[in-house]
């Protein structure tokens, strides 16, 4: 058996695979995030290892398998997330999580300092707000000490990591994620923290995402149950993990998540395509392979909002079971997900969410359809910049939330145009995550053989015309929104 950990920004999820690809078991356990400040969001990385061991706790206690049989283990995190360690490897701080964006005028001091050319040149990334390099310029200028005090910096889930074998590494598909690794070399670049200032010896050592870490404590493995023989690998971000659980493993292959936030992702072999930073060019978790992407920050999100707002008592479920009653369009109702700025394409970190063109005839199942709707719409801007590239998006993997509810599935294949394709007993990252483990652990000599058992394609929907006309000019009408909103701010 292996296990995949995926550290996300609401729950941390642990599942329990076999050799034949199936999920054994799943336990999860979810944290709060801390919005101090409008632009804020931090997490406690206490409240991760906590919650984790509770999950692996758990999932141990209702295994009924020889404990020994649980041969690997590996992570999938929540990207660019900046946890900070003392010399005693001691938190110093609130991690500074990815949907933060209090650092626009750190991402300015990035291309005064570094070059806007330079930076694309060694990282393949603009500055954003929600990168990693920022909130270490933010701790910088505004709690000094705290950075004094900093040896390491580390990423979501190479801490948990470390918290449960004692050592420290990162892996490159989250290190691409920090402004500070040379993407096509896969090292970090001295020059880059020479122009800013930051002492290289604050990054850590890298792996490959299957690399061996280390084997678990005998602390963990006594808080846990685990088998201290438990070999422990790097593991990768979450985007990469849900493209490997995906089978996105070659070129041609793309992927559509709806987690908290939303992306679409697209395989690419080499390092060498040219997209002048419009997507994100991250390492893949696959061996010298990467991925290129673009990001909605509050997808998910924005449907547990409006839940959380106006429906709380409900599920999901519930809450969009009446979403293919309501006309494409929801009766002249438009959305658009800004509620904490934007990435792809705007890089606005200031902009705000809308509902346009409300009427008094509305009811709330008109409001879910343009929530759902609005965030599709966010996505398409992303495959948008593919297609004008000259990528062919033709076929996308659908997981996540937006993979759960079959009106949302043929939404997406409508809006972008594409056959959506949805798999069987999806789990997102976390199967990435333990495909990780399985190929680490020698089970298969490829991710992708890995893939060929532990990923199966189930229905998919194909776009119907008549509805991609009518989202066609929805589309206009949604991007239009954006420049006029932006005037008001
Ligand atoms: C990607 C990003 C998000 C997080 C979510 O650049 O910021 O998708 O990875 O965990």
């Amino acid at each position: 058996y292996v296990v995949g950990v995926d550290l996300g920004t609401s729950a941390v999820k642990v599942i329990l695979m076999n050799k034949d690809g199936e999920v054994v078991n799943e336990v999860s356990k979810a944290y709060p995030l801390i919005t101090e400040k409008s632009g804020y969001s931090e997490q406690e990385p206490r409240e991760w290892v906590e919650k984790t061991t509770d999950a692996l706790k758990d999932l141990v206690q209702q295994f009924t398998g020889e404990i020994s049989d649980i041969e690997g283990i590996s992570f999938s995190g929540q990207m660019h997330g900046l946890v900070l360690l003392d010399e005693n490897n001691e938190v110093l701080r609130n991690a500074i999580l990815w949907n933060d964006t209090r650092t626009t005028e750190q991402c300015r001091q990035i291309y005064d300092l570094v070059g806007e050319e330079k930076l694309l040149e060694i990282t393949k990334n603009p500055a954003l707000e929600g990168f990693t390099l920022p909130k270490i310029l933010w701790v910088k200028q505004y709690e000094p000490d705290v950075l004094g005090k900093a040896s390491v910096f580390m990423l979501p889930k190479d801490y948990l990591r470390y918290k449960m074998t004692g050592q420290i590494h990162s892996e490159y598909s989250d290190a691409a994620g920090t402004l500070l690794l040379n993407v096509a070399e896969k090292k970090w670049s001295e020059e880059i923290c020479g122009l800013v200032g930051i002492d290289s010896r604050l990054c850590p050592p890298l792996l490959e995402s299957h690399g061996l870490a280390g084997t678990i404590t005998s602390d963990f493995a006594s808080e846990t149950g685990l088998a201290e023989t438990t070999k422990v690998f790097a593991g990768g971000a979450d985007n990469a993990c849900g493209a490997i659980g995906s089978g996105i493993l070659q070129d041609g292959k793309s992927m559509c998540s709806i987690g908290t936030s939303g992306v679409v992702l697209s395989y690419e072999e080499t390092k060498d395509r040219d997209f002048e930073g419009k997507v994100h060019y991250f390492n893949h978790g696959q061996e010298n392979a990467f991925y290129t992407m673009g990001v909605t920050l509050a997808a998910g999100y924005s449907l547990s909002w409006f839940k959380d707002t106006f429906a709380k008592d409900e599920d999901f479920e519930t809450l969009t079971a009446g979403l293919g009653d309501v006309p494409i369009g929801a009766n002249g109702l438009l959305f658009t997900p800004y509620l904490v700025g934007e990435r792809t394409p705007y890089a606005d970190a200031t902009i705000r969410a809308s509902f346009i063109g409300m009427d008094a005839s509305h009811e709330r199942s008109d409001f879910t359809r343009a929530v759902i709707e609005g965030i599709t719409f966010s996505l398409n801007e992303s495959i948008e910049i593919f297609r004008d590239s000259g990528k062919k998006i033709d076929t996308i993997i659908s997981i996540g939330g937006g993979a759960k509810n079959e009106t949302w599935l043929q939404i997406q294949a409508d809006v972008f145009n594409a056959k959506i394709v949805k798999l069987s007993s999806e789990q997102g990252p976390a199967v990435g995550a333990a495909m990780l483990a399985a190929y680490g652990s020698q089970w298969f000599s490829s991710l992708q053989e890995c893939a060929e058992v532990f990923t199966a394609e189930d229905v998919s929907y194909e776009p119907i015309p008549e509805n991609v006309e009518k989202y066609k000019e929805l589309f206009k009408l949604y991007k239009d929104v954006y420049v006029k909103t932006k005037e008001l701010n």
